[in-house]
């Protein structure tokens, strides 16, 4: 659990962020604990995305400070960016195997690029993580052989092969039926107890933001707007807070009718029963 009284491990402060004339952010301002869950909430395009590459310096903000450790890498050149590279791992939005080698590979991408290992270090390392996310000894498979989940559990195996102290999930549930979402997000918390990584993940999807988060905080109007433990942030009564989590709840009834064929024109009445009875019709 979070302890607010220690140090964040990274600070934005201040931040802002423009393309052209759109502005992703004005003031960006939020702390990440070490050893925390955090969750970034917020709609399409309002810069959950741009948050997490500003942080590994594939975006650079306008101004403003993003501190890692108490050194502000805002002005980092791509030299002084490795060292903080090697300490932080994404798991992009996209999932973003490589296609053509195989899954022990991309598993073992990370530790070939940082690490110096020898192979059969390498092979310990990414049978270990492969047995982590339950899909142990398939290293000879390709990426294009795995189902959605099983690509999504790879891409999370690469994320922690080389043992970073921070670990950004970019929408890792996205395009995953309930119980795969519900396995992946159990995942993620049970590699938090593993090797107390510190992770801010970005999501839509509350069910996974209510398993794995420790802290959320509700990204609008071009700023972060709340920034609560999980649970205060559940019980919230500030009004983009519960707007958020009554459009994301009504959107995961909509599309888990639709994929089960049903009709989707539930009526107001009908939706707020069946949020009040957590979302089951
Ligand atoms: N490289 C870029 N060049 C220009 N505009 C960009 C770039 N990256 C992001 N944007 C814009 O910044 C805004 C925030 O984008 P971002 O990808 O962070 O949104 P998001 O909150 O992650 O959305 P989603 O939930 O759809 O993934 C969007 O309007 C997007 O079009
Ligand atoms: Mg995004």
């Amino acid at each position: 659990m979070p302890a607010p009284s220690r140090d964040p491990l990274v600070r934005f402060v201040e931040v802002r962020k423009a393309f052209g004339p759109k502005v992703v952010y004005e003031n960006l301002t939020l702390s990440i604990y070490p050893g925390e869950t955090l969750t970034i909430l917020g709609g399409s395009g309002t810069g959950k995305s741009v948050a997490l590459k500003l942080l590994i310096g594939l975006l650079r903000a306008d101004s403003g400070a993003i501190y890692v450790d108490g050194q502000d890498i805002v002005n980092h050149n791509e030299n002084q960016f490795l060292p903080i590279r090697k300490r932080i791992s994404m798991l992009f939005q996209s999932g973003a195997l490589f296609d053509s080698i195989t899954v022990g590979e991309n598993v073992a991408y990370p530790l070939r690029e940082h690490a110096k290992m020898s192979d059969a270090e390498i092979r310990d390392v990414v049978a270990e993580k492969l047995e982590w996310v339950g899909l142990p000894g398939i290293e000879k498979m390709k990426p294009a052989d795995l189902s959605g989940g099983m690509r999504k559990r790879v891409a999370l195996a690469r994320a922690i092969a080389g043992s970073p102290e921070i670990i950004l999930y970019d929408e890792p549930t996205t395009g995953l039926d309930p119980i795969n979402t519900r396995r992946i997000s159990e995942l993620i918390l049970s590699i938090q107890d593993r090797i107390k990584v510190t992770s801010v993940v970005v999501t839509h999807d509350m069910a996974c933001a209510f398993i794995v988060s420790d802290r959320m905080a509700m990204l609008a109007n071009r700023r972060v707007v709340a920034e609560l433990p999980a649970r205060e942030f559940q019980e919230s009564d500030n009004p983009v807070i519960r707007d958020f989590i009554y459009a994301m709840s009504l959107d995961k009834i909509i599309q888990e009718r639709e994929a089960a064929g049903g009709h989707i024109h539930v009526t107001q009445a009908q939706r707020v029963d069946e949020l009040d009875n957590g979302g089951r019709p």
